[in-house]
């Protein structure tokens, strides 16, 4: 089996990294809420995630890592993003890599195109209601464990990690998870994340501590709420 590449990912990998998150999340409870109608528009669900990867990849406090193995398609070997993973830094301002003006003008017109698109494009598949519960949910977790006397706790923070269901349990996860820990570790603050139920053994296994257990407003299948666990990697070289 070859090994995984992993890389920073561009503009160019919008699509396949769309592809790849629309995936791996068609079985994930919290996103089975907020888009009960996904697997009818599947494509709504992946229109989602490329306007997420645009804003993602143009925002200055976000390294947006992928993985790609080579597949077989119309009989010739391509490269496929497999995994994705978005890790944001707070806290202090940083020091992002690749950072332009140009970049800056970027997002400005694909917030602008966004905006225009959600005039036009169909959203039947998501439920509105349980989005804006998300939304508050997540604001208020986040400030109840990341901002203390109104400062945010400096930290690289996983905002999604996806592998696609072809490409699992060989690794790419883990790695993905590794990248963002070893930088971490080299900027001198933690890393942090809130799990799915799915997600919780790999992070475990990569040294995470379960701080809480938040539990969401939002429904999951079995009408419960959706149990989402906030895990800390702590550096012991930070200061605290
Ligand atoms: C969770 C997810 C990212 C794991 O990716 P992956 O590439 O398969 O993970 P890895 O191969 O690196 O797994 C590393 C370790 O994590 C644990 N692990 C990963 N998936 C697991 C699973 N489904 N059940 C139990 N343990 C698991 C194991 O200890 C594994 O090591 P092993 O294979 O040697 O036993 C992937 O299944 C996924 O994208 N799921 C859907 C989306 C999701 O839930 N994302 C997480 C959001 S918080």
């Amino acid at each position: 089996m070859t090994t995984p590449i992993y890389r920073i990912a561009t503009l160019s990998d919008v699509d396949g990294i769309a592809e790849c998150a629309a995936e791996a999340m068609m079985e994930d409870d919290l996103f089975g809420a907020l888009w009960p109608r996904r697997k009818e528009y599947p494509e709504q669900f992946v229109a989602y995630f490329r306007r997420r990867a645009r804003e993602r990849i143009l925002d200055h406090s976000v390294v947006n890592l992928v993985s790609e193995i080579p597949v077989q398609e119309n009989g010739k070997e391509v490269l496929k993003v497999v995994g994705m993973a978005q890790w944001q830094k707070f806290g202090k301002p940083t020091v992002e890599t690749g950072w332009s003006p140009v970049k800056a003008v970027g997002k400005r017109l694909i917030g602008f195109q966004d905006w225009a698109y959600s005039w036009f494009e169909n959203d039947t598949a998501s439920d509105p209601e349980a989005v804006a519960g998300f939304v508050r949910d997540f604001t208020e977790m986040e400030h109840k464990y990341w901002v203390k006397d109104g400062k945010e706790h400096e930290r690289w923070h996983l905002q999604i990690l996806a592998v696609h269901s072809i490409a699992r349990r060989r690794g790419i996860g883990g790695r993905l998870v590794e990248l963002g820990v070893e930088r971490a570790k080299r900027d001198g603050c933690d890393a942090s994340l809130e799990a799915s139920p799915m997600g919780l053994p790999l992070y475990k296994s990569k040294g995470f501590e379960v701080l809480d257990t938040y539990m969401m407003k939002v429904k999951g299948p079995d009408g419960q709420p959706i149990p989402s666990p906030i895990l800390m990697w702590k550096n012991p070289d930070v200061q605290r």
